[in-house]
Order: structure tokens, then C-alpha cells, then sequence
């Protein structure tokens, strides 16, 4: 007999099986892309637009959070190191990362940089934390009207909904009377909170697929998605510990916990406008797009990706922390 267990925990486990797994997740030999496997200009348009803000600050800590396969960190180093030595050299680079074997994949690839520790907790600092594809990893408790998602075996088993953390949620999202499928996510929040605390000064940067409380009618059936080998798995029980399952990430409620949490939002944007707004993405650009030779081309259509099947999907929230 299995056990019964709210979707949230079920996830839980689920991802951190995934992600545990010693195999390759990311790119064409994997299940899913992500922008920084695209091309390196992610991470170095990332780092071209956190630069005023380093500037400004003595020594400060970039946290990733999630950090994958580290190409984001090794794009964003590499970046410093070669266009801004000073704030290269006052730079410390910190990675909170829950898979063991990504940790060792990480250390592999950032071995030429002896300025990356990996952390279990954030580190109360001044800095930037920042993130791709993180949020949508952590797990969700899923709700429709007054009943609450529960897995038993891999069948799924409505309960009434009890939880007061779910509860207020819906009260102070205003999400109440909506008859959808509504993803909750406590685990997310719980973690800006953190992100809030473990902030001196700086900023929270997280980049991910998501949507808006306005956005929400667009998925009665919620957002829960498992990808295997670039493919959507219908049936996310079966495949789950083998799949990567996420669910997109409410962006509203990032904006207004933040604003609980003492964060600020400066911007949320879309990925596409976050891009197109940034100098050295646009320099790249116009390079690429002035070259015939086939490896510039194929980069082109890289980053026209990064800008047209993602480039609404995903978006990008800027928060600074309130003093
Ligand atoms: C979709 S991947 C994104 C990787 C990378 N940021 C990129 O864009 O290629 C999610 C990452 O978050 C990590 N992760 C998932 N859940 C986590 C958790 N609860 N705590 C820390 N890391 C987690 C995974 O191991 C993986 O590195």
C-alpha cells in the first residue's frame, strides 16, 4: 500500500531524485535546453546588466542559486575577468546547489576560477542573488476550490483543504473565488523569504518561465509540466523521478511577498525585453547578424531563441532589498 502524500512532497522527492540522478539533464543529449546551454551571451549579458550595481558595492557575493551544469557562472566570471578586471578581482562567487552530482559537474567546469565556494545555506552578505530556472524547481501545493491534491501510489486523491498557510495565500492573492487549478507556492516564498533575510543590501534577480496573477485564466489545469528527452510527458506520475517536473512560476506572488520580505521590485519584464534592453546583447546581435560564415549564423538562430520561442515565456524580476 503506498503512502498518502500531498502533491507538494511528492514533488519534493521527486525533483530531488531527478536532479540527483548521474546523468546528463541539460542540452541536445538531455531533457530539456536551458538559455545559458543556448550560448554564452546569457551569462554575459546577465553580468554586462548586474555591473553598476557591483560597481557600487566593496565586496560583494553573487549567490546562484541552482546553478546547473555552471555554464551561467562560468560565462558571467569569464565575462568580468575579461572586460572588468576591478570588479573581477573584488568578486567572490557562491553556488547553493542541492544535487551532488551537479555540484561535481560544477566544480569540473569552474575548476580555473579559485573564487567559487558552494554553499548549504545562503550566507548573510552584501551582494546579488540571482538565479535561472530555479524557482520552477521547487515544489507547489496544488489546489482547486476547497480541495487539496494528494497522491497515493500515482493516482490522485482530492482531500478538503485544511492548510492555513494555503489558505491565506489565497485570501492575500485574491485567488479565492477563481475555479481553476491554482499551484501554491509556499517553498518558493519560504525561500525569498531567505533570500530577503540573508541580503545586507543588494539585489534578487531571478529569471524563469512564469506568469502573472492576470496571466493565470490562460492554465485552468495549472502548470505542472514533466519534460523527458525535450518531450512533455503526459503522465507525470509515471515518469516522475526520471522526468523533470516543474511548474511555472507565479511572478505576482514573488512581487507581493517581496514587498513583505523587504523587497522591492525595480522591474519585472520579459525576458525578451530584458535582453533587447541590454548593449551587449544587442552588440553581439548586430555582429552575428553582418556575418555569412555557418557557425555565426547557427549562434544567430540560438539567440533568436533565446528571444522568440522564450522570450515571453520567461521572465525577469529585479528586487532590491529595502533598508
Ligand atoms: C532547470 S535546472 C537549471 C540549471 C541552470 N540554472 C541553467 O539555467 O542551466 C534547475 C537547477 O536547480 C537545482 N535545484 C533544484 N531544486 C533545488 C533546491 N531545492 N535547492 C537547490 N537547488 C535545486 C537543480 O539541481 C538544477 O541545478
Amino acid at each position: 500500500m503506498g503512502e498518502l502524500k500531498n502533491f507538494r512532497d511528492f514533488m519534493e522527492q521527486k525533483v530531488k531524485e531527478y536532479y540527483s540522478l548521474p546523468c546528463n539533464k541539460f542540452g541536445a543529449g538531455g531533457d530539456f535546453f536551458t538559455a545559458p546551454e543556448l550560448d554564452s551571451v546569457f551569462g554575459e549579458t546577465v553580468a554586462h546588466f548586474l555591473v553598476p550595481f557591483l560597481k557600487e558595492m566593496e565586496r560583494p557575493l553573487l549567490v546562484e542559486l541552482g546553478a546547473g551544469r555552471g555554464l551561467m557562472a562560468r560565462d558571467i566570471l569569464s565575462y568580468y575577468r575579461k572586460n572588468f578586471p576591478s570588479v573581477f578581482s573584488k568578486l567572490r562567487y557562491a553556488i547553493y546547489e542541492i544535487s551532488p552530482y551537479l555540484r561535481e559537474v560544477q566544480k569540473k567546469i569552474l575548476s580555473e576560477f579559485d573564487k567559487v565556494t558552494w554553499v548549504d545555506e545562503i550566507p548573510t552578505t552584501e551582494g546579488i542573488i540571482l538565479s535561472n530556472e530555479f524557482f520552477d524547481a521547487l515544489p507547489v501545493h496544488v489546489v482547486q476550490e476547497d480541495k487539496e491534491l494528494f497522491i497515493k501510489n500515482t493516482e490522485e486523491v482530492w482531500l478538503p483543504l485544511k492548510n492555513k498557510k494555503i489558505k491565506d495565500f489565497l485570501e492575500k492573492m485574491n485567488y479565492t473565488n477563481l475555479k481553476q487549478r491554482i499551484e501554491i507556492p509556499l517553498d518558493a516564498l519560504e525561500f525569498l523569504s531567505k533570500i530577503s533575510k540573508s541580503l545586507r543590501s543588494g539585489f534578487h534577480l531571478a529569471i524563469d518561465y512564469g506568469y502573472t496573477s492576470a496571466e493565470m485564466y490562460r492554465f485552468p489545469q495549472g502548470t505542472l509540466t514533466a519534460y523527458k528527452k525535450h518531450k512533455v510527458k503526459n503522465d507525470i506520475y509515471s515518469c516522475a523521478g526520471t522526468a523533470d517536473i516543474s511548474a511555472m512560476v507565479n511572478f505576482s506572488a514573488l512581487m507581493e511577498y517581496g514587498k513583505e520580505f523587504g523587497l522591492r521590485t525595480v522591474f519585472l519584464k520579459s525576458q525578451r525585453d530584458f535582453l533587447m534592453s541590454n548593449g551587449y546583447f544587442i552588440k553581439v546581435l548586430k555582429s552575428l547578424a553582418g556575418q555569412e560564415n555557418p557557425s555565426a549564423v547557427e549562434r544567430l538562430s540560438r539567440l533568436k531563441t533565446m528571444l522568440i520561442s522564450m522570450g515571453d515565456r520567461f521572465k525577469v524580476l529585479f528586487q532590491c532589498k529595502e533598508l
